[in-house]
C-alpha cells in the first residue's frame, strides 16, 4: 500500500467529520420535522465523537491532526459550500425548502464520509501490525453509524421532496422505520415504500 495516500485518506476522513459537525449544526436550523430533528441531533453528537476518534487515531499513528494537506482543503471547501447552500435556503424563507436543501446537503456530506470509512475498512484488510490495529479500532467504533447517517438521510431527502411535490410521502421514511444499515436494505426500503403509505 502507498503510505502517503493512506495518510491523505486519514486526513480527509478527519476533515470530513469536522465539516460534518458544521453541516449538521446548520441542518438542524433548517429542520422542521420533529423526527428529523431528533435524528440529526443524534447524528451531530455521533459526528462530534467521530472527530475525536479520528484525532486520536492520527495521534496514535504518530501524525499531527492539524497538518494541512491539499486534499483537506478540497474537503473543507465542499463542506463550506454545503453550509452556504443551507444559509441561502434559510435566507429565502420558503417553508419546508431549507429542510430539503439540508437533507440533500447531509446526503452529499455523508456520501464522502461513508466512502472514507469504507476505504479505511479496505486499508484495515490490507495493512499489517500496529497501523492495522489502530485504524481497525476506529473503524469498528464508527462504521455502523456511518451507514445509518447516509441511508436514513437519503430516505428523508426523497420523502421530503415527494411531500413537497404534493404526493403522498412516507414520514419518517422507510429507511428509518426499517433501521436500514446497508445499500441493499436501502434499495429494499425504497421498493417497500408504497406498502407503507
Ligand atoms: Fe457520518
Amino acid at each position: 500500500m502507498k503510505d502517503e495516500q493512506v495518510r491523505e485518506l486519514l486526513y480527509q476522513a478527519l476533515e470530513t467529520e469536522i465539516g460534518g459537525v458544521d453541516v449538521y449544526t446548520t441542518a438542524l436550523r433548517c429542520a422542521e420535522n420533529d423526527d428529523l430533528k431528533e435524528e440529526w441531533d443524534k447524528y451531530l453528537e455521533q459526528t462530534k465523537n467521530h472527530v475525536t476518534i479520528m484525532e486520536e487515531t492520527l495521534r496514535k499513528l504518530g501524525l499531527d491532526p492539524n497538518e494541512e494537506t491539499p486534499g483537506r482543503q478540497v474537503v473543507r471547501t465542499i463542506g463550506e459550500a454545503l453550509v452556504e447552500s443551507m444559509e441561502l435556503a434559510l435566507a429565502d424563507g420558503e417553508p419546508g425548502q431549507a429542510q430539503i436543501v439540508a437533507a440533500e446537503a447531509v446526503v452529499l456530506a455523508e456520501t464522502k464520509d461513508h466512502q472514507n470509512w469504507h476505504l479505511l475498512g479496505e486499508v484495515v484488510k490490507n495493512a499489517t501490525g500496529e497501523q492495522a490495529r489502530i485504524i481497525k479500532e476506529a473503524y469498528e467504533q464508527v462504521e455502523d453509524e456511518e451507514d445509518e447517517h447516509l441511508y436514513h438521510t437519503k430516505g428523508w431527502a426523497r420523502e421530503l421532496w415527494i411531500e413537497s411535490l404534493g404526493m403522498k410521502a412516507v414520514l419518517p421514511p422507510p429507511e428509518e422505520v426499517r433501521d436500514v444499515d446497508s445499500a441493499i436494505g436501502q434499495a429494499q426500503a425504497e421498493q417497500a415504500r408504497k406498502a407503507m403509505m
